[in-house]
């Protein structure tokens, strides 16, 4: 399973990396605007930022929501650097736009993912991956792991490429439950990742240990 954080906060993303279990970043408008970037020039230097600090996909997400609007930015996305994914929102100009991008060589992630039917056209058009987003569907009282189990049967039945990018993680037992339905990748906040490691009784022993390293050597 792969590893991405979900921030645009550059802290986050070296502290992340310096784990060494890093594999990419998503972002998405909130996410910038919560970090204060706003206008084209700042967005453009935030993402290079990004891809200087991980090895590994970055995704920058299209404002527009028409087809040429969507192509124009997605272009200008991709020439930042290598590793920009371009994010594309789950509507039907999207779709269109994903099998311009896969046809002209440029990688897409297809978001805002809530149904199975959404993830099949998206990988049908191309997308590299899709992005279903569990923890909003948990929100309204709905089933965010059950999304993932489908996505993952109809990609096995038809052997498409695009990969399960489960968003909206945001927990370590959705990072836990994604990776035992076969998600390939999970997007989340740092808090889910190092959350993985906590256990009680891993501190608890280790105090032992190093208590009775410290009796023993007097
Ligand atoms: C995915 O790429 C989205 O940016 C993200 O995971 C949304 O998460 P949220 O529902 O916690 O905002």
């Amino acid at each position: 399973m792969k590893f991405f954080i979900d921030t645009a906060n550059l802290d986050q993303i070296r502290q992340a990396q310096e784990l060494g279990i890093l594999d990419g970043v998503t972002t998405n408008p909130s996410l910038m605007a919560k970090e204060g970037i706003t206008g084209d020039d700042a967005v453009q230097a935030h993402y290079i930022a990004i891809c200087e600090i991980v090895d590994g996909d970055v995704s920058a997400e299209v404002i527009s929501t028409d087809y040429e609007g969507m192509i124009k930015e997605g272009e200008a996305l991709a020439a930042l650097h290598a590793n920009i994914v371009v994010k594309v929102p789950a509507i039907v100009d999207g779709i269109r736009a994903i099998r311009w991008f896969t046809d002209n060589g440029i990688r897409t992630n297809c978001t805002l993912i809530f149904s199975p039917g959404q993830a099949l056209l998206a990988a049908k058009a191309g997308a590299s991956y899709v992005s279903p987003f569990v923890g909003r569907l948990d929100d309204i009282s709905s089933d965010g792991l059950q999304l993932i189990e489908k996505i993952r049967a109809i990609y096995d039945n038809y052997d498409f490429g695009t990969e399960i990018l489960a968003a909206s993680v945001r927990h370590s037992m959705h990072v836990i439950e994604c990776a035992e339905i076969g998600a390939d990748i999970m997007t989340g906040p740092l808090s889910a990742i190092l959350g993985l490691m906590k256990h009680p009784l891993t501190d608890s022993g280790l105090q032992q240990f190093l208590a009775d390293h410290a009796k023993a050597k007097g």
